[in-house]
């Protein structure tokens, strides 16, 4: 699949979230960060508003769920037209299941895991995957350092993936800049959320080509 840029509008102006969706024609996906004040101490939007904006774009959307009761509520998101919805393992009772749902509802499922929930406990269920995202910061809000303690759980996880021979995506969401994008890509990521560095530019859509660009020289192989 190569590289693939997700910019997170969680930094973006919300009272015009359309027009600024239009800004990034070149993102691969439209990251869509819904936060329930609960899991994170920070409130978002829900499906309303997501479908609200799915109809205003033709790139998919990838929805980040911040809530805690997943089970419950993910699939309202593949129903509001979300092409890849991503629960977070310490919100949901039943992976697996869910996982199968999202599936079984015609989009992608992806598991997230906060910085200090370890991998290995999942390995057997990558492959019920179609992508895992690694947190790079503490979730809850856009514009947070670069957590580079995540990076060596980067490397297992690809590792577990290459080991499976499994096309599951490996996805990082939080920090990631021109500065720490490529240390992302050579630890094995292959799909980068970017909020603060995509939409504090002034051409964010230039700014993609230049994160995807950056990230295809530090990982070729990818
Ligand atoms: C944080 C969100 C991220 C955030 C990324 O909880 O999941 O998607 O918007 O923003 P930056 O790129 O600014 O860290
Ligand atoms: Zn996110």
């Amino acid at each position: 699949m190569g590289i693939q840029i997700t910019p997170s509008i969680l930094n973006a102006d919300f009272a015009a979230l359309g027009a600024e969706v239009a800004r990034i024609p070149g993102a691969d996906w439209v990251h869509v960060d819904v936060m329930d004040n609960h899991f994170v101490p920070n409130l978002t939007f829900g499906p309303t508003m997501v479908e609200a904006l799915s109809k205003t774009t033709d790139v998919p959307l990838d929805a980040h769920l911040m809530i805690e009761d997943a089970d419950d509520n993910a699939l309202a998101y593949v129903e509001a037209g979300c092409g890849s919805v991503t629960f977070h393992v310490e919100a949901t009772k039943a992976p697996v299941r869910l996982a199968r749902e999202i599936r079984s509802h015609g989009a992608r499922a992806a598991m997230a895991l906060k910085p200090a929930t370890p991998i290995e406990p999942y390995e057997d269920l990558l492959a019920e995957l179609d992508m895992v995202l690694v947190m790079t910061v503490e979730p809850g809000f856009g514009g947070q350092n670069f957590l580079d303690l995540c990076l060596p759980k980067i490397r297992r996880a690809r590792a577990m993936l290459d080991q499976q021979g499994i096309e599951t995506w490996l996805q990082v969401d939080g920090g990631v800049s021109l500065e720490t994008i490529g240390r992302c890509a050579e630890a094995g990521a292959d799909v980068f959320v970017a909020g603060s560095a995509v939409y504090s530019a002034d051409d964010p859509d230039l700014m993609i080509s230049r994160l995807r660009a950056t990230a295809e020289t530090a990982a070729p192989h990818l």
